[in-house]
């Protein structure tokens, strides 16, 4: 090891942030390795707002496929403990952790992941951390790198049972988040803190048009991969492990999809039957659009329409796997002069956009990517969309409403001030939800499966009809 050990308890303060200017990627250095990937890309989630995954999509552009594993795991652990991080560096930093460098930040945060993970020995962790800063935009900031995670190393006892302490520092929460899950689930909170915190099970959804769920478990213990079914939601699939969809049997075909036991609910509420014609106003990637044409191949349409044409793209390819058909549409739904042909639709599949908290243990990055003020708009672009295509359904139909996420202020409160301004909106009892496992807890109007309930994401239903 050739850093030298650092004597004082308090590490020096480093000079003024001299990041780059917010929309400017700092360049990965040519020789990279997978802790500097790790933290650009971490850096530009943080500076950028970027999604991790686009951000690893870009770093892994041009590297070795053989480090695309390290990379991945660095950069998500990292930001799986982005605020154990930064109340951790708060007590040992003697500035504001805000004025460190984001780069600076990142490397510190992939390098606590590893010291947490323990799966490097220290000495080594410490010693990379320091050799990669050295490589990197964040070469001054060596010494401070290896003073930082010195002292961790010495005082992590006592520092891990301080932030242990706040459950929100706990389970690597902002603050913000951890106030408004208390705020809604005053019993809850801290029980969802630690959900979003853990790792996400893999899910499968198997398709019945193709195989039966039993033969389908029975190719999956052929192939060495252990796995169960989830009774109450049929078609759903645990793995005990994750896997590479190329190892699932018959994924190329189309017998099965990769999809959350939450978003496998939305079947229940839909109460599809043959000959109905059904709009998916928010489709894409398309994994509700898939289920739907699976479980009901009689439908005299689906229609599915999304904003956003690269997503558009993807729904198209998943549909194709499963040689499902549908009429796909680039639009905003909410223009409807512009793309509705003036026939009525009998289903309606809102899979609104939203602050997604009910998924943040897939996607970890979310909790650096979101506001407050952020998430406040949103109930107003959830309302508009549905008075938007309300219009759209026809009288005796349904529309569902879907979240995934756990704020009421975009479910219960969306639904209910719609009601109040819709006279001919009818909420349809959630008790009248033929199959609904009994997952959840409801409200006035539909019902919330909450982060980790029976393995599922956080998801929210409510179902209308037209009167
Ligand atoms: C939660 S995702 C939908 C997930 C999808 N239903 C599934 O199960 O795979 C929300 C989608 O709404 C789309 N979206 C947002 N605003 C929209 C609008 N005004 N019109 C159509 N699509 C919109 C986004 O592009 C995004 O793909």
């Amino acid at each position: 090891m050739n850093t030298a050990p650092v004597n004082t308890s308090t590490v020096p303060a480093i000079a003024p942030p001299s990041a780059p200017p917010a929309t400017v990627p700092a360049a990965v250095p040519a020789a990279a390795s997978a802790r500097s990937l790790a933290a650009y890309a971490v850096a530009r989630v943080i500076r950028e707002g970027v999604t991790l995954d686009s951000a690893l999509k870009d770093a892994l552009a041009a590297t070795p496929i053989t480090l695309a594993p390290s990379v991945k795991s660095l950069s998500y652990g990292a930001v799986r403990g982005y605020y154990r991080h930064e109340a951790l560096l708060g007590k040992l930093l003697s500035q504001p952790v805000k004025a460190l460098d984001v780069l600076v930040r990142a490397l510190l945060s992939v390098a606590l992941y590893e010291l947490e993970d323990s799966r490097t020995p220290e000495y080594a962790v410490v010693d990379a951390a320091v050799k990669t800063a050295k490589a990197t935009d964040a070469a001054r900031a060596g010494g401070l790198i290896n003073a930082v995670l010195r002292r961790y190393l010495r005082e992590a006892k006592l520092l891990n049972t301080e932030v242990g302490r706040n459950p929100a520092t706990r389970h690597a929460s902002p603050v913000w988040l951890a106030d408004r899950l208390r705020a809604d689930w005053p019993v809850r909170w801290t029980q969802l803190l630690a959900a979003g915190d853990a790792q996400a099970p893999m899910w499968l959804r198997v398709n019945g048009q193709h195989i039966s769920t039993e033969e389908y478990l029975l190719k999956l213990e052929a192939a060495g991969i252990v796995a169960q079914a989830e009774a109450r939601v049929p078609y759903a699939v645990l793995l005990k492990t994750p896997v590479d969809v190329q190892d699932l049997p018959g994924f190329a075909e189309g017998w099965v999809s990769v999809q959350d036991l939450g978003a496998q609910c939305v079947a229940f509420p839909l109460a599809l039957s043959p000959g109905l014609r059904v709009l998916d106003a928010c489709a894409a990637p398309g994994g509700k659009s898939a289920l739907m044409l699976e479980r009901e191949p009689g439908l005299a349409k689906l229609v599915a329409v999304d904003i956003d044409p690269n997503r558009i793209v993807r729904v198209r390819e998943n549909l194709a796997r499963g040689n499902l058909i549908a009429d796909l549409i680039t639009a905003d739904v909410s223009q409807t002069s512009k793309w509705w042909d003036g026939v009525p639709f009998d289903r309606i599949l809102l899979d609104a956009p939203c602050s997604a908290l009910g998924v943040i243990r897939r996607h970890p990055d979310i909790r650096l990517r979101k506001s407050p003020a952020e998430i406040d708009k949103l109930p107003l672009v959830q309302a508009r969309l549905l008075t938007s295509i309300w219009p759209l359904l026809a009288t005796g139909g349904r529309l569902v409403y879907v979240t995934c996420t756990l704020t009421r202020s975009e479910n219960r409160d969306v639904i209910g001030a719609f009601l109040r301004g819709t006279p001919n909106a009818k909420s349809v009892p959630v008790e009248s939800w033929i199959g609904w496992p009994g997952l959840g807890e409801a409200d006035e109007y539909g019902r919330q499966i909450l982060t980790g309930e029976a393995g599922a994401d956080g998801f929210y239903y409510a179902a209308l009809t037209k009167i």
